[in-house]
């Protein structure tokens, strides 16, 4: 037996109990006739004591040679702490070590494994196994187990069977590229790895699986930013015999559950707002309604009153920052270079102050009224105190400007709380996509999303205009997950392949399987996934989900510890029908 007890679980009842312990060396203080250990393990940490007088010389020796992070295993007697540490679990008691096992030195780490390590980011990632070893990272692996039991307890709990799916096999269009696999046994043919098990899951639901789930890895090769990495993992869900207000209901209730469980947090139903909502009154299709500052247009107010700039804008819209009206002019000066940045592409901003006396005092003041300021004000929700921030120009680019610049702001104010959940649906996504780079159109979620059937007329001559029964689910201006009614039927879904540019052909190569299936047989059907890696990141108060993977890869798409992606050596290509490039 290598432990009677773990190094978090100790307290004063044991005091007088013979225990053996083992873990890691975190501290040693030697004062020469007296040294304390801390050992460390997932559990805890408990304090050793090695005294001249109560301990053998030869252990004494023994407690003398160790280092930070040696492995080692003790038994001794749990006695009372002479000066108690009320801020740790055991701090009451400390064990004087009778019996002492070396059972792995370790070189210097090259960081401390402390809350607060003194360790970059990329030090941290090639030694990740000793990262882990940190309680930062420890509990938010802890954490997300947590959290994916809750899933998976919850779902079953409502009917559904876990299913796994293969990673081998075919393009999957989610929209990102895929990572492939080369065939050693079909020479020049490749497997791609699962963008998601989007089609596998609308099989089985003709193969009459009813609610399937599936917390399962998914790959895709994009760029990287905080809230995405090359294989992340989802919560994949279908149903069949559902409309979407049945999908809505059960993926509401376990985000519920979630959070009661998980944060204690109780909310009402979810709100929902549509795609053209979204983008209207916050210019994102994943609002963070946390806090207010939503968008007032303001062309009827703003146009026609000699101020050419506007006039010219296809929209003209303008936010209130709260108790922003006492910035200087540098500092307004520091936020319109802040939106005239490439990332964000503005031309300027135009300012109004809402001051203390209820007078308005703007950039431009000599095309404006007072009348006309106060209209802003009221458009825009400002109250006396706040300063109005106004961006005009193409709708759709504007739009985006200004939200970037809400969510900058609101990051800056303070109002992006990781304690308060505000979760929302959005829904009714337009269809399709026009695709500036291939002039064509694409589907917004993916091609098997079924057209509301109201709008199925308008593919013909308006597609832009085509709303899907497609929805996502955001909480705190994240997307955390997305779904869809699916098309269940072949006709419709060899339109929707015809729409998108796929010749019966291409169509009939990529995904002719499914639409086969389609002809045994399917119900109705729809689903969703939650991005797991996302859920439980902002669940932990945090929006970077690399903290909550154990071995993440960096923003280059590396693993800096185990050096991959690598080259293959010759003969390895070979075997895989690969060329080989000198
Ligand atoms: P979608 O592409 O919207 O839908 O993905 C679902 C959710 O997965 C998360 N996600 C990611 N998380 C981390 N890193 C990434 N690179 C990444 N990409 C996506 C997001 C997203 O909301 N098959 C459909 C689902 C369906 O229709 O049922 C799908 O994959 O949180």
């Amino acid at each position: 037996m290598y432990r009677s007890h773990t190094c978090g679980e100790l307290r004063a009842a044991s005091i007088g109990e013979d225990v053996t312990l083992a873990g890691w060396v975190q501290k040693i203080r030697n004062q020469g006739f007296m040294i304390w250990v801390d050992l460390r393990d997932r559990y805890g940490v408990t304090q050793l004591i090695f005294d001249e007088e109560r301990t053998s010389s030869d252990i004494l020796k023994e407690a003398e040679g160790l280092g930070r992070e040696f492995v080692i295993q003790v038994k001794g007697k749990v006695i009372e702490r002479v000066s108690k540490n009320p801020q740790m679990p055991t701090g009451d008691i400390e064990i004087l070590v009778s019996e002492f096992n070396l059972l792995n030195p370790s070189l210097t780490p090259p960081f401390t494994i402390e809350n607060e390590t003194d360790g970059g980011e990329e030090l941290r990632m090639k030694y990740r196994y000793l990262d882990i070893r940190r309680n930062p990272v420890k509990e938010n692996l802890m954490f997300r187990h947590k959290v994916g039991m809750q899933v998976r307890n919850y779902l079953s709990q409502q009917g559904f069977l876990e299913v796994e799916t293969p990673y081998l096999i075919k393009s999957t269009p989610e929209g990102a590229r895929d990572f492939v696999v080369p065939s050693r046994m079909n020479e020049g043919q490749f497997y791609a790895l699962p963008q998601s098990p989007q089609t596998f899951k609308q099989l089985l639901m003709v193969g009459g699986m009813d609610k399937y789930f599936q917390i399962v890895k998914c790959f895709r090769d994009e760029d990287l930013r905080a809230d995405r990495q090359p294989e992340f993992t989802q919560i994949d869900c279908e149903m069949a015999f559902v409309e979407q207000e049945d999908i809505l209901n059960v993926f509401e209730g376990l985000t519920k559950h979630l959070l009661k469980e998980i944060k204690g947090v109780e909310t009402g139903n979810f709100p929902r707002m549509t795609h053209a909502e979204a983008m209207q009154k916050y210019g994102n299709d994943k609002p963070d309604i946390r806090f207010g500052m939503e968008f007032g247009e303001l062309n009827k107010l703003a146009q026609g009153k000699g101020f050419n700039v506007f006039d010219q804008q296809e929209l003209i819209i303008g936010i209130a920052v709260p108790g922003a009206a006492g910035y200087t002019r540098k500092e307004i000066d520091a936020l319109i270079e802040w939106v005239k940045r490439p990332q964000i592409g503005a031309n300027g901003l135009i300012w109004a102050k809402y001051n203390d006396d209820g007078t308005l005092k703007s950039s431009v003041d000599k095309f404006y009224s007072q009348e006309d300021l106060l209209g802003w004000a009221q458009t825009v929700g400002a109250k006396v105190g706040d300063l109005i921030l106004v961006m005009g120009g193409d709708t759709n680019t504007t739009r985006v400007q200004l939200s970037a610049l809400r969510m900058y702001l609101a990051t800056r104010l303070g109002l992006r709380d990781p304690k308060v959940f505000a979760p929302l649906w959005v829904v009714d996504f337009p269809l399709l996509e026009w695709d500036e780079e291939t002039k064509r159109f694409h589907a917004m979620h993916h091609p098997f999303t079924s057209p509301k059937p109201e709008d199925i007329e308008l593919l013909k001559t308006e597609p832009a205009k085509v709303r899907a029964n497609a929805y996502d689910l955001v909480l705190n201006g994240n997307e955390i997950g997305g779904g869809s009614i699916r098309i269940h039927d072949k006709e419709t879904q060899a339109m929707m392949f015809e729409y998108l540019g796929f010749t019966d052909q291409e169509a009939k190569e990529q995904f002719g399987f499914l639409m086969n299936a389609f002809e045994y047989g399917a119900p109705p059907h729809g689903g969703i996934a939650f991005g797991f890696d996302r859920l439980v990141a902002i669940l932990g108060g945090q929006e970077t989900i690399r903290d909550y993977i154990a071995f993440p890869k960096n923003n280059a798409g590396r693993d800096v510890m185990i050096d991959a992606p690598a080259k293959l050596d010759d003969a390895q290509l070979k075997e895989l029908h690969l060329q080989v490039k000198i």
